[in-house]
């Protein structure tokens, strides 16, 4: 009865003491065994049986136990194959060896445990191999699957970048329809006015103020786009950092009415960055206003906001530090995570530091908070400065 889980082992020999020795040696232990005299017959039935182990005498009467060896790793690489050799053949056998690994039995065999024990480690060896396979599969059915989860976290992520960037829009919309309706009332007056004079000369003067007031609404507008504007759709490119950081900080301003005596930037000139302009002054966006309404729901005498950038060797740190009213050193290892947040309900989603944190790590860099109660906070932020 065949018993495709048992080894199978054949032995290839022209000497019949030597086919009995093995036949003797391993008949109790489970094995499969074929016994063959002639290399033609054992190439033959290679090609046709499933062979764990080959055992063959270097000088066959018909060809060399090399060649049988040779067939047996062509047809199956993973056969393992002892060659029983006299000394006087044993270079030609390391030679042969060298090619494929397999082990050799020296002539005379005397001794049998030798005998047992290669034959076990050229089977152990096997299974070692096809476990190491197996994992091998194993390993890069997982990979494959963690690409695609990786993929697919990447789209979930950009996906809620923009998620969260568009209702920061719409915590940011009353002050900006503020902002707006200004210049606008400012507007219909003079048209108004225009409309009752007579006088062309005042009447172009109202016109000049009209086109003022209808630039620093398209200014605001302009800063809205871009910051709604999908990253998808934009390229890394180097950016002016100055500039990106006075918008966001405007943006902010105008928004939470706060202050823009509260608030210090100061950044080295030409200071700039590789990346999407929209992220970096989401990442602003995000910090400062944290920081505003830190500074004011803090205690301090003295409400400020400042945000620093330089180059330190080959980074770009920038540092967003308030004097608000802190965060306990049990929350701080909490504040990037996913809708953490202290705030009333319908006041923050918790989502404005982790997005921070993602666009920072996307782009190599670190971020680092620092805060003392009641007296303030400091984070920081490292990009790798890039070329040029
Ligand atoms: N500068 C800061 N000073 C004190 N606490 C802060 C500061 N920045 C963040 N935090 C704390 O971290 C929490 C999480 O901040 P995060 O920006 O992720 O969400 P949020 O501000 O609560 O909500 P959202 O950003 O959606 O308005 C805040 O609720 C606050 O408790
Ligand atoms: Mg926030």
């Amino acid at each position: 009865m065949e018993n495709s889980e048992l080894k199978h082992i054949l032995v290839v020999d022209d000497e019949d003491v030597i086919l009995e020795l093995f036949r003797t040696l391993f008949h109790e232990d489970g094995y499969r065994m074929t016994f063959l005299r002639e290399g033609r017959d054992a190439v033959d039935f290679l090609r046709r049986s499933h062979v764990d182990l080959v055992i063959a005498d270097k000088n066959l009467q018909d060809m060399s136990g090399i060649e049988v060896a040779k067939v047996a790793k062509k047809v199956d690489p993973l056969t393992e194959v002892i060659i029983i050799t006299a000394f006087a053949s044993l270079d030609t056998v390391l030679a042969a060896m060298e090619l494929d690994v397999y082990d050799y039995m020296l002539k005379p065999l005397r001794n049998i445990f030798d005998i047992k024990k290669k034959v076990r480690q050229a089977l152990a060896k096997q299974d070692m191999t096809l476990e190491n396979q197996r994992l091998l599969r194993h390993l890069q059915e997982h990979a494959r699957k963690l690409e695609a989860a990786l993929e697919e976290r990447k789209r979930v992520e950009s996906e809620l970048i923009q998620s969260e960037k568009l209702a920061g829009i719409g915590t940011l919309a009353a002050g900006i329809a503020h902002e707006i309706s200004s210049p606008l009332f400012g507007i219909l007056g003079l048209a108004e006015a225009i409309l009752d004079e007579d006088d062309t000369e005042l009447a172009r003067r109202y016109a000049r103020e009209i086109v003022d007031y209808s630039k620093q609404i398209k200014d605001i507008v302009q800063e809205l786009s871009v910051y709604s504007r999908t990253a998808k759709h934009e390229t890394p490119s180097r950016i002016d950092l100055v500039r990106v950081v006075e918008d966001a900080v405007r943006m902010v301003v105008r928004s939470k009415k706060t202050d823009p005596a509260w608030i210090r930037v100061d950044l080295e000139a030409g200071l700039s960055l590789v990346a999407r302009p929209s992220e970096i002054q989401q990442t602003i966006v995000n910090l400062v206003k944290n920081a505003v309404e830190a500074v004011e729901a803090g205690s301090q005498s003295e409400p400020l906001v400042r945000v620093t950038g330089r180059h330190e060797n080959d980074e770009v740190v920038l540092q967003v530090a308030d004097t608000g009213h802190g965060i306990s050193p049990q929350q701080v290892e909490q504040v990037f995570d996913p809708f953490f947040t202290t705030k009333d309900v319908g006041k923050g989603t918790g989502l404005g530091l982790h997005i921070v944190y993602r666009i920072v790590t996307k782009y190599g860099g670190t971020i680092h908070v620092d805060s003392v109660e009641q007296q303030g906070t400091t984070f920081t932020l490292r990009f790798p400065a890039g070329d040029g």
